[in-house]
């Protein structure tokens, strides 16, 4: 580990990162590089999901440095905490694709349930150590999502006082996660809180997600695969903004509450696929003439399928300040232009570690392989 500069340390964060090379995490070292003074140490295992390529501006900052490890290591976490000496530490290193956690849910209880519980045992092993104004300051924040809370029925939306009910083991290892932080916040005092997040969009998301797997599929002439019928709602939100919203909730969220994040961008997965096959249309028109749209493919339905997600972020409006900003529209219209741009060192990159195949689904026996 390359320690950040020392003369930036004096007054600003030193933030631990994990999970700094997936979407959000990076997205979330940017935005700190960029508009903060923070030291940023970014710890992650660089499974098939990380992106280094987000980070390639960041490599050459002084308040910037890696670490190539597993959040289930505890020898590990605790060397880098006790070497990086963190202000605050925020959690994002986790196994994310839910058709993934259908085919091998062990995998998710490893890095988002034992992860999560070896970083608490780290962080209030460290924070116990800490003189009283280093105690009072630090923070551990655990990235999580509204999928804790499972399909929204009605047109009703999620906050933070929603009952629990995880219906992939996806969102059963979050919710899992969750509730160990609440606990090491209730048990231990460990000044910990939790974010629920939406649906997240933007750059550099890995290729298995919805919207980055439409466009490029798209783009590739293969038909574009739609669930079901398509018919449900995803409340999609932009990952800068995202990012602005844990850095506010680490700067300014109260230990020990959770905070969800929406932005009331609400889709339903076919609409959205065909929006993006018409902005696809006025980018990179098919030479039949024919639209993008042509190609969508509706295909069997996820197991256990979320028909609706929808979050009120109320409280982190009010109490933090937070809107979004680019999660509308033009959010949506950039997106597409980015992921349709000539990159293929990215794009070969990608398709090196996924071909474009239908997971959490051809073989549901594989999923017996339990912890
Ligand atoms: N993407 C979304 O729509 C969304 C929405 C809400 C919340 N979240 C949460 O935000 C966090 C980040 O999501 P993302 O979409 O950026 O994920 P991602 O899959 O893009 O990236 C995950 C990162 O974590 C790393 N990682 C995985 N297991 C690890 C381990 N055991 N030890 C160390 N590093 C490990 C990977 O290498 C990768 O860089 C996750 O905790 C996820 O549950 C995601």
């Amino acid at each position: 580990m390359r320690q950040p500069a020392a003369e930036t340390v004096d007054g600003d964060p030193r933030i631990l990162v994990t999970g700094g090379c997936g979407f959000i995490g990076a997205a979330l070292i940017r935005y700190l590089l960029a508009q903060t003074r923070a030291c940023v140490l970014n710890f992650d295992a660089l499974t098939y999901a990380a992106m280094p390529a987000a980070l390639n501006g960041a490599a050459a900052n002084p308040r910037y440095a890696f670490e190539q490890g597993d959040v289930a290591d505890g020898r590990h976490v605790r060397d880098i905490i006790a070497r990086f000496r963190p202000t605050w530490i925020c959690h994002l290193a986790a196994e994310t694709h839910v058709d993934r956690s259908i085919d091998r849910p062990a995998d998710f209880v490893h890095s988002n349930v034992t992860g999560t519980c070896t970083m608490l045992a780290a962080a209030l092993t460290y924070w116990r150590e800490q003189g009283s104004r280093e105690r009072a300051h630090f923070r551990f924040l655990h990235v999580s999502t509204d999928e804790v809370f499972g399909s929204v029925a009605g047109e009703g939306c999620v906050d933070e006082t929603s009952p629990y009910a995880p219906n992939s083991p996806y969102a059963a290892s979050k919710a899992s996660a969750d509730h160990f932080v609440r606990a090491y916040h209730q048990t231990y005092g460990l000044p910990a809180l939790i974010s629920n997040g939406t649906n997240t969009f933007g750059p550099y998301q890995f290729p298995e997600k919805l919207i980055p797997r439409a466009i490029l599929t798209a783009l590739a002439g293969k038909p574009i695969p739609v669930y079901g019928d398509g018919c449900q709602v995803r409340d999609w939100l932009h990952v800068d903004d995202h990012a602005r919203a844990l850095y506010r909730i680490l700067a300014g969220g109260r230990p020990g509450e959770s905070y969800a994040i929406g932005s009331a961008n609400r889709w339903r997965n076919r609409d959205l696929v065909r929006e993006i096959c018409h902005q696809l249309d006025a980018l990179q028109p098919r030479r039949d003439g024919h639209s993008h749209a042509a190609q969508i493919a509706f295909v069997d339905d996820r197991p256990g399928h979320d028909q609706r997600y929808a979050v009120d972020a109320g409280k982190l409006r009010r109490e933090l300040d937070w809107r979004p900003a680019n999660s509308g529209t033009a959010g949506l219209r950039d997106t597409v232009a980015w992921y349709a741009r000539p990159d293929t060192a990215w794009r070969d990159a990608c398709r090196a570690r996924y071909a474009g195949e239908r997971l959490g689904w051809a073989d549901m026996a594989g999923c017996g392989d339990g912890p």
